[in-house]
């Protein structure tokens, strides 16, 4: 099968921007379907993490020069992180090792206004890093956690249950904003109006969103957000942390003495990745640099670039989803392209192939996809209790091709007929 996509998006100037994309394996190039574990870099963030070093790596503070341009490249990173996220500049964005680090620091920051019998609501369809630290800080304190179920289909949330979940003694909800497995959006409008009914803070999982539609925090109104620049173009070791204003108020983050205690710094412990956050700003800009015509602010430049690539990836999804809905004994999980608002990610399932097999034999033909449970471990429970072995996972990017999605389709049909 083969069709033409009506979207316009500049793929092959937006391809020559990334040197990863070409690597190949056993003659072939590489087809990146991994993006949802984390995307290729494009040189602009390469240049400027070796920039960084080059101009004389400093610590911070200090009264010579590398030391002021990095305090400034901090400030840099966190007005460039505000307008990623749509947040008041400054003290509200906080940088950490990754989303994980950043997670469980939060969880015994807050372990000072929890009492024991206090409920909070995780759900079965977020990544660990949104579930693990606030059981942790659960069984430590005694506290009660409800779950939030997914619907039958297996890959999106039950919102009326999550929201009939949440009563007079929810202290928190920790929810995904876009299933990393799924690829399902979750609304958080109405969970963000039930929270504050219930005087609830609202912790939003954002890894997987950022990288596929523009986060407004002055629309969802999170108390906290976090997410990886890793998964959008950004190097590794870049976490942050959307704190809205007044949200550490009464929280007790572990840090040393010297430590400030008010946002951003009061959760920040040690060091930071300067040159990472060389590298965020650089992939904050190259996100907004793909903005049609000439937007105003750099707020107003990211919001239209990520409708404006999120449009090209859902239109490469539905012939993605298309393509694996052809192929015998093959169990898409999620919602269906129309179904609702989501993420160009999807999980599958093969009956008689085992998932690892199935991600051996496309990695070695240099289709790179993630086979396993990709850490939402919940979900993967509840795989198991269908009899499943995990799931392959294909997430795309905007560096990705109709070609290649024709070409990942058809080595796992061919697979899947040879296994049969
Ligand atoms: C949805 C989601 N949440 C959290 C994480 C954890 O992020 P990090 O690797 O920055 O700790 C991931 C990583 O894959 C993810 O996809």
């Amino acid at each position: 099968m083969t069709r033409a996509l009506g979207v316009s998006w500049p793929i092959e100037e937006v391809r020559r921007e990334f040197p990863a994309l070409e690597r190949t394996v056993a003659g072939q190039p590489v087809v990146y379907l991994d993006g949802p574990g984390g995307s290729q870099m494009p040189s602009v963030v390469i240049d400027a993490l070796a920039n960084y070093w080059r101009q004389g790596s400093a610590n911070t503070h200090g009264a010579y020069i590398t030391s002021q341009l990095t305090d400034r490249l901090i400030e840099d990173a966190r007005a460039a992180a505000a307008d990623f996220l749509h947040a008041p500049a400054g003290a509200t964005i906080s940088f950490g090792a990754n989303m994980t680090t950043l997670s469980f620091a939060l969880a015994e920051a807050m372990s000072g206004v929890l009492q024991p019998g206090d409920e909070l609501v995780l759900t079965d369809l977020d990544h660990d890093g949104n579930v693990a630290p606030w059981l942790r800080l659960a069984q430590r304190l005694g506290l009660v956690v409800r779950w939030a179920p997914m619907l039958p289909e297996g890959g999106t949330l039950d919102l009326e249950r999550l929201l009939g979940l949440i009563g007079p003694h929810t202290k928190l909800v920790a929810v995904v904003g876009a299933s990393n497995a799924t690829g399902s959006v979750t609304p958080l409008a109405p969970i963000r109006a039930r929270t504050r009914d219930v005087g609830a803070r609202l912790v939003v999982d954002a890894v997987h969103w950022a990288p596929h539609l523009p986060i407004d925090t002055a629309a969802v109104e999170p108390d906290f957000l976090l997410c990886s620049a890793y998964k959008f173009f950004g190097p590794h070791g870049v976490g942050m942390l959307y704190a809205a204003p007044g949200a550490f108020r009464g929280l007790a983050p572990a840090r040393v003495r010297p430590q400030v205690d008010t946002p951003p710094e009061c959760i920040e412990t040690g060091t930071k990745n300067h040159e990472g956050l060389a590298g965020l700003v650089a992939a904050i800009d190259f996100i907004a640099g793909w903005a049609p015509g000439e937007p105003g602010s750099r707020r107003e430049a990211l919001t239209a670039a990520m409708e404006r690539m999120g449009a090209y990836e859902a239109e490469l999804f539905g012939v993605l989803w298309e393509g694996l809905g052809g192929v015998p004994g093959l169990t898409r999980y999620g919602r269906a392209p129309d179904g609702g608002p989501r993420a160009p990610t999807v999980s599958f399932a093969v009956a008689g192939l085992p998932t690892p097999t199935l991600g051996r034999i496309l990695g070695d033909q240099g289709i790179f996809v993630s086979a396993g449970t990709f850490y939402a471990h919940n979900w993967d429970l509840r795989l198991e209790a269908q009899g499943g072995t995990g799931a392959v996972r294909l997430g795309l990017a905007p560096y990705n091709t109709l070609a290649e999605v024709h070409r990942a389709v058809g080595a796992i049909q061919e697979a899947v007929r040879t296994a049969g």
